[in-house]
Protein backbone atom coordinates (compact mmCIF):
# COMPACT_ATOMS: atom_id res chain seq x y z
CA UNK A 1 0.00 0.00 0.00
CA UNK A 2 2.48 2.59 1.27
CA UNK A 3 4.55 1.74 -2.10
CA UNK A 4 1.94 2.49 -3.80
CA UNK A 5 1.06 5.76 -2.18
CA UNK A 6 4.93 6.87 -2.56
CA UNK A 7 5.18 5.61 -6.29
CA UNK A 8 1.51 7.91 -6.90
CA UNK A 9 3.75 10.79 -4.44
CA UNK A 10 7.22 10.79 -6.72
CA UNK A 11 4.95 10.05 -10.10
CA UNK A 12 3.04 12.93 -9.38
CA UNK A 13 6.61 15.19 -8.47
CA UNK A 14 8.60 13.89 -10.86
CA UNK A 15 6.11 14.82 -13.83
CA UNK A 16 4.81 18.07 -12.65
CA UNK A 17 1.01 16.24 -12.94
CA UNK A 18 1.69 14.85 -16.78
CA UNK A 19 1.08 11.96 -17.85
CA UNK A 20 4.76 10.62 -19.64
CA UNK A 21 2.86 8.52 -21.93
CA UNK A 22 0.53 10.69 -23.26
CA UNK A 23 1.18 11.48 -26.41
CA UNK A 24 3.22 14.82 -27.32
CA UNK A 25 2.57 16.94 -30.90
CA UNK A 26 5.28 18.45 -31.55
CA UNK A 27 5.03 19.54 -35.49
CA UNK A 28 2.40 19.58 -38.01
CA UNK A 29 3.35 20.00 -41.70
CA UNK A 30 -0.35 20.50 -43.66
CA UNK A 31 -0.55 19.86 -47.40
CA UNK A 32 -3.88 21.67 -48.20
CA UNK A 33 -6.36 22.07 -51.14
CA UNK A 34 -7.87 25.46 -51.71
CA UNK A 35 -11.60 25.97 -50.59
CA UNK A 36 -14.70 25.96 -52.44
CA UNK A 37 -14.33 27.99 -55.93
CA UNK A 38 -16.38 28.88 -58.54
CA UNK A 39 -15.98 26.62 -61.83
CA UNK A 40 -13.25 27.19 -63.46
CA UNK A 41 -14.87 27.12 -67.53
CA UNK A 42 -18.55 28.37 -67.20
CA UNK A 43 -18.28 30.39 -70.78
CA UNK A 44 -18.01 26.47 -72.13
CA UNK A 45 -21.14 25.22 -70.38
CA UNK A 46 -23.85 26.78 -72.50
CA UNK A 47 -22.82 24.57 -75.41
CA UNK A 48 -22.90 21.74 -74.03
CA UNK A 49 -26.81 21.65 -73.28
CA UNK A 50 -29.57 22.93 -74.91
CA UNK A 51 -30.89 24.20 -71.17
CA UNK A 52 -30.21 26.76 -69.30
CA UNK A 53 -27.38 27.17 -67.13
CA UNK A 54 -27.28 28.71 -63.64
CA UNK A 55 -26.09 32.34 -63.93
CA UNK A 56 -22.51 32.54 -62.11
CA UNK A 57 -21.75 36.28 -61.01
CA UNK A 58 -17.84 35.88 -59.33
CA UNK A 59 -15.40 35.81 -61.68
CA UNK A 60 -14.03 32.12 -62.88
CA UNK A 61 -11.99 29.90 -60.54
CA UNK A 62 -12.66 32.06 -57.43
CA UNK A 63 -12.65 31.40 -53.78
CA UNK A 64 -16.28 31.97 -52.80
CA UNK A 65 -17.78 33.58 -49.72
CA UNK A 66 -18.79 30.02 -48.70
CA UNK A 67 -15.36 28.60 -49.46
CA UNK A 68 -14.20 31.53 -47.43
CA UNK A 69 -16.00 30.67 -44.28
CA UNK A 70 -15.71 27.11 -44.46
CA UNK A 71 -11.66 27.29 -44.50
CA UNK A 72 -12.69 29.52 -41.30
CA UNK A 73 -13.83 26.78 -39.84
CA UNK A 74 -11.15 24.37 -40.79
CA UNK A 75 -8.80 26.96 -39.01
CA UNK A 76 -10.97 27.34 -36.20
CA UNK A 77 -10.92 23.19 -35.58
CA UNK A 78 -7.43 23.20 -35.93
CA UNK A 79 -6.90 26.19 -33.08
CA UNK A 80 -9.38 23.60 -30.77
CA UNK A 81 -7.44 20.46 -31.87
CA UNK A 82 -3.61 21.89 -31.29
CA UNK A 83 -5.08 23.63 -28.13
CA UNK A 84 -6.05 21.03 -26.57
CA UNK A 85 -2.63 19.06 -27.27
CA UNK A 86 -0.88 22.33 -25.57
CA UNK A 87 0.83 22.48 -29.29
CA UNK A 88 0.84 26.50 -29.43
CA UNK A 89 1.69 29.19 -26.20
CA UNK A 90 -1.74 30.26 -25.48
CA UNK A 91 -2.90 33.60 -27.03
CA UNK A 92 -0.27 34.05 -30.26
CA UNK A 93 1.87 31.66 -31.64
CA UNK A 94 5.40 32.71 -31.98
CA UNK A 95 5.78 34.83 -35.16
CA UNK A 96 8.81 32.09 -36.21
CA UNK A 97 6.98 29.05 -35.48
CA UNK A 98 4.28 29.39 -37.77
CA UNK A 99 4.50 29.59 -41.39
CA UNK A 100 2.14 29.87 -44.36
CA UNK A 101 2.74 29.41 -47.56
CA UNK A 102 0.38 29.50 -50.99
CA UNK A 103 0.25 28.91 -54.59
CA UNK A 104 -0.31 32.39 -55.67
CA UNK A 105 -3.21 31.53 -57.23
CA UNK A 106 -6.27 34.09 -55.52
CA UNK A 107 -8.18 30.96 -54.64
CA UNK A 108 -5.04 29.37 -52.48
CA UNK A 109 -3.51 32.83 -51.06
CA UNK A 110 -7.41 33.36 -50.02
CA UNK A 111 -7.78 30.16 -48.68
CA UNK A 112 -4.45 30.59 -46.75
CA UNK A 113 -5.82 34.08 -45.30
CA UNK A 114 -9.11 32.29 -43.85
CA UNK A 115 -7.38 29.22 -42.50
CA UNK A 116 -4.90 32.22 -40.80
CA UNK A 117 -8.26 33.67 -39.40
CA UNK A 118 -9.73 30.66 -38.30
CA UNK A 119 -7.24 29.79 -36.82
CA UNK A 120 -4.95 32.89 -35.44
CA UNK A 121 -7.36 35.18 -35.02
CA UNK A 122 -5.99 38.78 -34.39
CA UNK A 123 -2.59 37.50 -33.99
CA UNK A 124 -0.04 38.56 -37.06
CA UNK A 125 0.24 35.36 -39.11
CA UNK A 126 0.82 36.62 -42.68
CA UNK A 127 0.73 34.27 -45.79
CA UNK A 128 3.59 34.02 -47.90
CA UNK A 129 3.23 33.65 -51.76
CA UNK A 130 5.68 33.98 -54.79
CA UNK A 131 3.66 36.40 -57.11
CA UNK A 132 0.97 38.65 -56.67
CA UNK A 133 -1.99 37.24 -58.04
CA UNK A 134 -3.18 34.41 -60.34
CA UNK A 135 -0.12 32.96 -61.57
CA UNK A 136 0.96 29.47 -61.07
CA UNK A 137 3.79 28.69 -59.11
CA UNK A 138 6.18 26.25 -60.56
CA UNK A 139 6.32 24.16 -57.92
CA UNK A 140 2.39 23.47 -57.68
CA UNK A 141 2.40 23.88 -61.91
CA UNK A 142 1.74 20.31 -62.63
CA UNK A 143 3.73 20.13 -65.54
CA UNK A 144 5.61 17.27 -67.56
CA UNK A 145 9.69 17.80 -67.05
CA UNK A 146 10.18 13.87 -68.80
CA UNK A 147 10.00 13.99 -72.37
CA UNK A 148 11.52 10.28 -72.84
CA UNK A 149 9.92 7.94 -75.37
CA UNK A 150 9.70 5.14 -72.68
CA UNK A 151 7.87 7.44 -70.11
CA UNK A 152 5.35 9.26 -73.05
CA UNK A 153 4.50 5.50 -74.36
CA UNK A 154 3.98 4.34 -70.74
CA UNK A 155 1.32 7.65 -69.90
CA UNK A 156 -0.41 7.02 -73.31
CA UNK A 157 -1.00 3.42 -72.86
CA UNK A 158 -1.89 4.05 -69.51
CA UNK A 159 -4.79 6.58 -70.90
CA UNK A 160 -6.37 4.68 -73.15
CA UNK A 161 -6.65 1.55 -71.54
CA UNK A 162 -8.41 3.41 -68.61
CA UNK A 163 -10.76 5.34 -71.05
CA UNK A 164 -11.97 1.75 -72.00
CA UNK A 165 -13.26 1.51 -68.44
CA UNK A 166 -16.97 -0.02 -68.68
CA UNK A 167 -17.83 2.01 -64.89
CA UNK A 168 -16.83 5.38 -66.80
CA UNK A 169 -18.94 4.83 -69.74
CA UNK A 170 -22.02 3.76 -67.72
CA UNK A 171 -21.23 7.41 -65.94
CA UNK A 172 -20.96 8.78 -69.53
CA UNK A 173 -23.89 7.39 -70.62
CA UNK A 174 -25.95 9.01 -67.65
CA UNK A 175 -24.36 12.33 -68.01
CA UNK A 176 -25.80 12.60 -71.86
CA UNK A 177 -28.92 12.26 -70.58
CA UNK A 178 -28.83 15.01 -68.00
CA UNK A 179 -27.08 17.30 -70.33
CA UNK A 180 -29.53 16.12 -73.05
CA UNK A 181 -26.03 16.43 -75.20
CA UNK A 182 -27.83 15.16 -78.69
CA UNK A 183 -29.41 18.73 -79.03
CA UNK A 184 -26.51 20.54 -77.77
CA UNK A 185 -24.58 22.68 -79.80
CA UNK A 186 -21.60 21.05 -79.17
CA UNK A 187 -22.92 17.90 -80.62
CA UNK A 188 -23.78 20.34 -84.02
CA UNK A 189 -20.36 22.08 -84.41
CA UNK A 190 -17.92 19.42 -82.82
CA UNK A 191 -19.61 16.26 -83.47
CA UNK A 192 -19.46 15.23 -79.99
CA UNK A 193 -22.54 13.97 -79.48
CA UNK A 194 -21.89 11.28 -77.14
CA UNK A 195 -19.69 11.71 -74.29
CA UNK A 196 -19.07 8.18 -73.91
CA UNK A 197 -17.56 7.58 -77.42
CA UNK A 198 -14.32 8.26 -75.18
CA UNK A 199 -12.77 6.96 -78.83
CA UNK A 200 -13.34 10.69 -79.58
CA UNK A 201 -10.34 11.59 -77.08
CA UNK A 202 -7.27 13.65 -77.74
CA UNK A 203 -4.15 13.74 -75.64
CA UNK A 204 -1.27 16.21 -75.72
CA UNK A 205 1.81 15.21 -74.33
CA UNK A 206 4.57 17.96 -74.25
CA UNK A 207 7.13 18.77 -71.60
CA UNK A 208 6.80 21.80 -70.00
CA UNK A 209 3.08 21.19 -70.35
CA UNK A 210 0.40 19.74 -68.19
CA UNK A 211 -1.03 16.45 -69.93
CA UNK A 212 -4.20 17.12 -71.50
CA UNK A 213 -7.16 14.57 -72.72
CA UNK A 214 -9.29 16.83 -74.85
CA UNK A 215 -12.72 15.48 -76.18
CA UNK A 216 -15.48 13.38 -73.74
CA UNK A 217 -13.75 13.73 -70.67
CA UNK A 218 -12.82 17.43 -70.64
CA UNK A 219 -16.56 18.02 -71.45
CA UNK A 220 -17.90 15.64 -68.72
CA UNK A 221 -15.08 16.97 -66.28
CA UNK A 222 -16.39 20.94 -66.94
CA UNK A 223 -19.70 20.16 -66.83
CA UNK A 224 -19.45 18.19 -62.84
CA UNK A 225 -17.00 20.84 -62.05
CA UNK A 226 -20.23 23.43 -62.22
CA UNK A 227 -22.70 20.81 -61.16
CA UNK A 228 -20.28 20.35 -57.49
CA UNK A 229 -19.99 24.18 -56.85
CA UNK A 230 -23.90 24.24 -57.67
CA UNK A 231 -23.99 21.86 -54.64
CA UNK A 232 -21.28 23.34 -52.26
CA UNK A 233 -22.67 27.10 -52.68
CA UNK A 234 -26.44 25.61 -51.32
CA UNK A 235 -28.18 25.97 -54.64
CA UNK A 236 -31.66 24.25 -54.05
CA UNK A 237 -31.26 20.76 -55.30
CA UNK A 238 -33.77 21.98 -58.40
CA UNK A 239 -31.18 24.17 -59.64
CA UNK A 240 -28.60 21.46 -58.95
CA UNK A 241 -28.15 19.50 -62.69
CA UNK A 242 -31.51 20.91 -63.27
CA UNK A 243 -32.91 18.80 -60.28
CA UNK A 244 -31.56 15.22 -61.91
CA UNK A 245 -28.98 14.18 -59.43
CA UNK A 246 -31.14 13.54 -56.16
CA UNK A 247 -29.91 10.00 -54.92
CA UNK A 248 -26.58 9.28 -53.40
CA UNK A 249 -26.90 6.45 -56.16
CA UNK A 250 -27.03 8.92 -58.96
CA UNK A 251 -24.46 11.16 -57.67
CA UNK A 252 -22.04 8.22 -56.93
CA UNK A 253 -22.43 7.11 -60.30
CA UNK A 254 -21.50 10.80 -62.33
CA UNK A 255 -19.22 11.78 -59.87
CA UNK A 256 -16.88 8.42 -60.80
CA UNK A 257 -16.13 10.26 -63.75
CA UNK A 258 -14.14 12.84 -61.67
CA UNK A 259 -12.46 9.97 -59.99
CA UNK A 260 -11.33 7.98 -63.23
CA UNK A 261 -10.18 11.46 -64.23
CA UNK A 262 -8.11 11.95 -61.34
CA UNK A 263 -6.80 8.73 -61.45
CA UNK A 264 -6.17 8.77 -65.17
CA UNK A 265 -4.25 12.03 -65.79
CA UNK A 266 -2.21 12.08 -62.71
CA UNK A 267 -1.15 8.34 -62.21
CA UNK A 268 2.35 7.17 -63.53
CA UNK A 269 2.70 11.18 -64.56
CA UNK A 270 2.19 12.29 -60.86
CA UNK A 271 5.20 10.74 -59.90
CA UNK A 272 6.75 13.49 -62.84
CA UNK A 273 4.19 16.17 -61.35
CA UNK A 274 5.03 15.69 -57.66
CA UNK A 275 8.40 15.88 -57.72
CA UNK A 276 8.93 19.51 -57.05
CA UNK A 277 6.84 19.41 -54.33
CA UNK A 278 8.30 16.60 -52.96
CA UNK A 279 11.57 17.39 -52.64
CA UNK A 280 9.98 20.75 -50.97
CA UNK A 281 8.53 18.72 -48.45
CA UNK A 282 11.19 16.15 -47.89
CA UNK A 283 14.05 19.25 -47.26
CA UNK A 284 11.09 20.47 -44.35
CA UNK A 285 10.70 16.88 -43.14
CA UNK A 286 15.11 16.13 -43.12
CA UNK A 287 15.55 19.82 -41.71
CA UNK A 288 12.69 19.37 -39.06
CA UNK A 289 14.62 20.53 -36.49
CA UNK A 290 15.01 23.82 -37.89
CA UNK A 291 11.56 24.81 -39.14
CA UNK A 292 8.32 26.33 -37.98
CA UNK A 293 6.35 24.44 -35.80
CA UNK A 294 2.78 24.64 -37.70
CA UNK A 295 3.28 25.04 -41.59
CA UNK A 296 0.20 25.14 -43.55
CA UNK A 297 1.11 24.91 -47.70
CA UNK A 298 -2.10 25.54 -50.11
CA UNK A 299 -2.09 23.72 -53.16
CA UNK A 300 -4.69 21.83 -55.58
CA UNK A 301 -5.92 18.82 -55.72
CA UNK A 302 -3.80 17.24 -58.44
CA UNK A 303 -0.92 18.78 -56.31
CA UNK A 304 -2.29 15.88 -53.33
CA UNK A 305 -2.57 13.66 -55.92
CA UNK A 306 0.92 14.15 -56.86
CA UNK A 307 2.12 13.94 -53.88
CA UNK A 308 0.61 10.79 -52.63
CA UNK A 309 1.75 9.26 -55.73
CA UNK A 310 5.14 10.22 -55.71
CA UNK A 311 5.78 9.63 -51.82
CA UNK A 312 4.23 6.35 -52.36
CA UNK A 313 1.45 6.57 -49.95
CA UNK A 314 -0.62 3.44 -49.63
CA UNK A 315 -4.15 3.56 -51.50
CA UNK A 316 -7.13 4.94 -49.26
CA UNK A 317 -10.39 5.96 -49.33
CA UNK A 318 -12.16 8.90 -47.91
CA UNK A 319 -15.62 8.08 -46.73
CA UNK A 320 -18.61 10.72 -46.93
CA UNK A 321 -17.18 12.33 -50.03
CA UNK A 322 -17.18 11.80 -53.55
CA UNK A 323 -14.11 13.56 -54.30
CA UNK A 324 -10.93 11.89 -54.02
CA UNK A 325 -9.09 15.26 -52.62
CA UNK A 326 -12.10 17.16 -51.57
CA UNK A 327 -12.18 21.34 -51.12
CA UNK A 328 -10.36 22.04 -48.05
CA UNK A 329 -8.97 18.57 -47.37
CA UNK A 330 -5.24 18.55 -45.65
CA UNK A 331 -2.64 16.06 -45.80
CA UNK A 332 -1.62 16.01 -42.02
CA UNK A 333 2.19 15.32 -41.46
CA UNK A 334 2.56 15.36 -37.54
CA UNK A 335 5.54 14.34 -35.42
CA UNK A 336 4.71 12.91 -32.23
CA UNK A 337 6.80 12.26 -29.01
CA UNK A 338 5.58 9.07 -27.15
CA UNK A 339 7.87 8.43 -24.54
CA UNK A 340 10.82 9.67 -25.77
CA UNK A 341 10.08 7.79 -28.87
CA UNK A 342 9.54 9.70 -31.37
CA UNK A 343 6.72 9.11 -34.68
CA UNK A 344 5.33 10.16 -37.90
CA UNK A 345 0.95 10.40 -38.40
CA UNK A 346 -0.17 11.06 -40.86
CA UNK A 347 -4.30 12.47 -41.40
CA UNK A 348 -6.21 13.49 -44.81
CA UNK A 349 -8.63 15.61 -42.35
CA UNK A 350 -11.21 17.06 -45.02
CA UNK A 351 -14.82 18.70 -44.92
CA UNK A 352 -17.88 15.68 -46.11
CA UNK A 353 -19.83 16.04 -48.82
CA UNK A 354 -22.65 17.21 -46.40
CA UNK A 355 -20.50 19.42 -44.61
CA UNK A 356 -19.72 21.27 -47.32
CA UNK A 357 -23.35 21.45 -48.18
CA UNK A 358 -24.47 22.47 -45.32
CA UNK A 359 -21.46 25.04 -44.36
CA UNK A 360 -21.34 23.55 -40.72
CA UNK A 361 -18.38 24.48 -38.01
CA UNK A 362 -16.34 22.08 -36.94
CA UNK A 363 -15.48 21.67 -33.86
CA UNK A 364 -13.93 18.75 -31.33
CA UNK A 365 -17.30 17.32 -30.59
CA UNK A 366 -18.74 17.70 -34.23
CA UNK A 367 -15.09 17.44 -36.24
CA UNK A 368 -14.39 17.62 -39.90
CA UNK A 369 -13.41 14.02 -41.30
CA UNK A 370 -10.24 12.33 -40.21
CA UNK A 371 -8.31 9.48 -41.73
CA UNK A 372 -5.42 7.95 -40.83
CA UNK A 373 -2.72 7.52 -44.49
CA UNK A 374 0.10 5.38 -43.82
CA UNK A 375 3.12 5.35 -46.75
CA UNK A 376 3.70 1.69 -48.32
CA UNK A 377 7.55 2.24 -46.83
CA UNK A 378 6.81 3.03 -43.29
CA UNK A 379 4.71 0.91 -40.82
CA UNK A 380 2.20 2.32 -39.00
CA UNK A 381 0.62 0.66 -35.77
CA UNK A 382 -2.81 1.07 -34.75
CA UNK A 383 -2.47 4.90 -33.73
CA UNK A 384 -1.35 5.42 -37.25
CA UNK A 385 2.43 6.01 -35.28
CA UNK A 386 5.38 4.78 -37.71
CA UNK A 387 8.72 5.41 -36.83
CA UNK A 388 10.20 9.17 -37.06
CA UNK A 389 13.86 7.32 -37.43
CA UNK A 390 12.96 5.31 -40.02
CA UNK A 391 10.79 7.63 -41.76
CA UNK A 392 13.86 10.11 -42.05
CA UNK A 393 16.08 7.79 -43.01
CA UNK A 394 14.33 6.30 -45.64
CA UNK A 395 13.57 9.64 -46.99
CA UNK A 396 16.74 11.02 -46.91
CA UNK A 397 17.87 7.58 -48.89
CA UNK A 398 14.91 8.40 -51.62
CA UNK A 399 16.27 11.53 -52.54
C1 LIG B 1 -7.35 38.31 -57.72
O1 LIG B 1 -7.29 39.07 -56.54
C2 LIG B 1 -6.97 40.42 -56.72
C3 LIG B 1 -6.83 41.06 -55.36
O2 LIG B 1 -7.92 40.79 -54.56
C4 LIG B 1 -8.03 41.10 -57.56
O3 LIG B 1 -7.69 42.44 -57.80
C5 LIG B 1 -8.17 40.35 -58.90
O4 LIG B 1 -9.24 40.90 -59.63
C6 LIG B 1 -8.42 38.87 -58.64
N1 LIG B 1 -8.43 38.18 -59.92
C7 LIG B 1 -9.53 37.65 -60.40
C8 LIG B 1 -9.40 36.95 -61.71
O5 LIG B 1 -10.61 37.73 -59.81
C1 LIG C 1 11.55 9.02 -67.43
O1 LIG C 1 10.69 7.91 -67.58
C2 LIG C 1 11.33 6.69 -67.83
C3 LIG C 1 10.27 5.65 -68.12
O2 LIG C 1 9.42 5.49 -67.04
C4 LIG C 1 12.21 6.33 -66.65
O3 LIG C 1 12.89 5.12 -66.89
C5 LIG C 1 13.21 7.46 -66.39
O4 LIG C 1 13.94 7.18 -65.21
C6 LIG C 1 12.49 8.77 -66.24
N1 LIG C 1 13.44 9.86 -66.12
C7 LIG C 1 13.39 10.73 -65.11
C8 LIG C 1 14.43 11.80 -65.15
O5 LIG C 1 12.58 10.66 -64.23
Amino acid sequence: MIEKILLLFSWAILCQGYDLTKPVLKQVVVLSRHNIRTTIRPDLLPKYSPKTWPEITQKPGQLTKKGTLMEQHMGEYFKEWLDSENFFRPICPDVDTVYLYANSMNRTVQTAEAFAEGAFEDCYVPVHHEYSYEKMEEMFRPIISNGTAAFKNMVFNEINQKLKDTKLKESLLELNEILDIKFSEICKTESICDLSDTSKSKITFAVGRELWVEGPLYVANTVLDSFYMSYYEGAPLKDVAWGLLKTPEIWHTVTEITRKDQRMRYSTIARDYGSKLKKCITKIMLNYAEMPKFILIVGHDFNQNALTTAMDFKPFTLPNHYELYPMGGKIVFQRWIVDANEYLKIEYIYPSWTQLRSGAKFTMKSPPQRVVLELKWCKADANGFCSWSEFIRKLSAMQ
